[in-house]
């Protein structure tokens, strides 16, 4: 019998604070103009010192479980994406397989920026397709907030933290197509000075700040996505008119837009988070998958594309049917 990946549950935590365009114009020589109209960002929240990686991976987790009817004891394996972990070691998903009380079972991170969910996704999809595992949390889960540079405009306005999750238990994939039907996953190492942060704890006495060179990033997204979402469609031989919903990765309204034309979807039927939520990394698409799923837009038997692209350059697409 094969096996699917059964999307059972979605959650999100976002943090307390939220921080408006006009109040970040105080402290930053930028205006809510400039930021609404190049990017669509009308808002981000920003965690407070209690908010880590882990307490909103925790909560975010918590709240995928309660939406599938899941206890913590059906979950096996915690694969978290992050770019902002508490710690070098140990993992941020084992701290929050500790804070959720699971028992046994496996956990860990994967760096892939931006498109870190995507990459969980992929990761999780192929080891319960494999039988290593039956229930699995995927998580993203970003303070952004922490390694931005206030002094760079071109970049300090864009960001936003929160997390976002999923749960993924193993189904019977015969006589059904629901389920995660493909991923796929892309890198090209040698973009990787376009969209960097420039330290980690590996380098004595520099945390590091994120460094972008916006418009590089720009190009290439806009042509990439689009590559991931015709990779996506003609691996399962369907067309852009099977596709009901678009969940993007939420970084500018403009790239969202761009994508949203090339499925020639309406604009109803594209998630977008990223007025309110700004780029949240590898939390943005859990986050806006999360919310058309409680509101009611998402339901059973949906086909939902998912994509997102970030530093490395890493990019990718999964296609699901809810
Ligand atoms: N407020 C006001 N002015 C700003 C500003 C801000 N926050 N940031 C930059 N500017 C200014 C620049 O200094 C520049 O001024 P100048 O023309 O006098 O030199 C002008 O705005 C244009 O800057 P530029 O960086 O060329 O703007 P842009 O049109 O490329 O837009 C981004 C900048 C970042 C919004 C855009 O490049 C972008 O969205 N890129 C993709 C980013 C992305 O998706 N990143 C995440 C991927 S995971």
């Amino acid at each position: 019998m094969p096996i699917r990946s059964i999307l059972a549950g979605a959650g999100g935590y976002l943090p307390e604070r939220i921080v408006t365009n006009d109040e970040l114009a105080r402290t930053v020589d930028t205006s809510d103009e400039w930021i609404r109209e190049r990017t669509g960002i009308k808002q981000r929240h920003f965690a407070g010192p209690h908010e880590t990686a882990t307490f909103m991976g925790t909560e975010a987790a918590r709240a995928a479980l309660a939406h599938a009817g899941a206890e913590v004891a059906d979950v096996d394996a915690v694969i978290l994406a992050t770019s902002t972990p508490d710690q070098a070691f140990p993992s941020t998903a084992v701290r929050v397989m500790a804070a959720l009380g699971v028992k046994g079972g496996f956990g860990f991170d994967v760096a892939a920026a931006c498109a870190g969910f995507i990459y969980a996704l992929s990761v999780a999809d192929g080891m319960i397709r494999a039988g290593q595992a039956k229930g699995v949390l995927v998580i993203g889960s970003e303070v952004y907030s922490r390694i931005l540079n206030w002094e760079d405009r071109g970049t300090c306005v864009l960001f936003g933290d929160g997390a976002g999750a999923v749960f993924l238990r193993a189904g019977d994939g015969s006589g059904t197509d629901r389920g995660i039907l493909s991923t796929h996953l892309h890198a090209q190492g040698t973009l990787g000075d376009i969209l960097y942060v420039d330290g980690a704890v590996g380098q004595r006495g520099k945390p590091g700040h994120l460094v972008m060179n916006g418009r590089e990033v720009f190009r290439h997204a806009v042509t990439r996505l689009a590559e991931a979402v015709d990779e996506a469609l003609n691996a399962n031989n369907l067309t852009r008119a099977d596709i009901d919903w678009l969940v993007p990765h939420q970084a500018n309204q403009r790239i969202i837009d761009g994508m949203g034309r090339k499925l020639g979807l309406a604009a109803e039927r594209v998630v977008v988070t990223v007025d309110r939520h700004a780029n949240t990394s590898a939390a943005s698409v859990p986050l806006a998958l999360n919310e058309a799923c409680q509101d009611g837009r998402i339901k059973p038997g949906d086909m939902v594309l998912l994509e997102a692209l970030g530093g490395g350059l890493v990019w990718g697409s999964a296609l699901v049917r809810m």
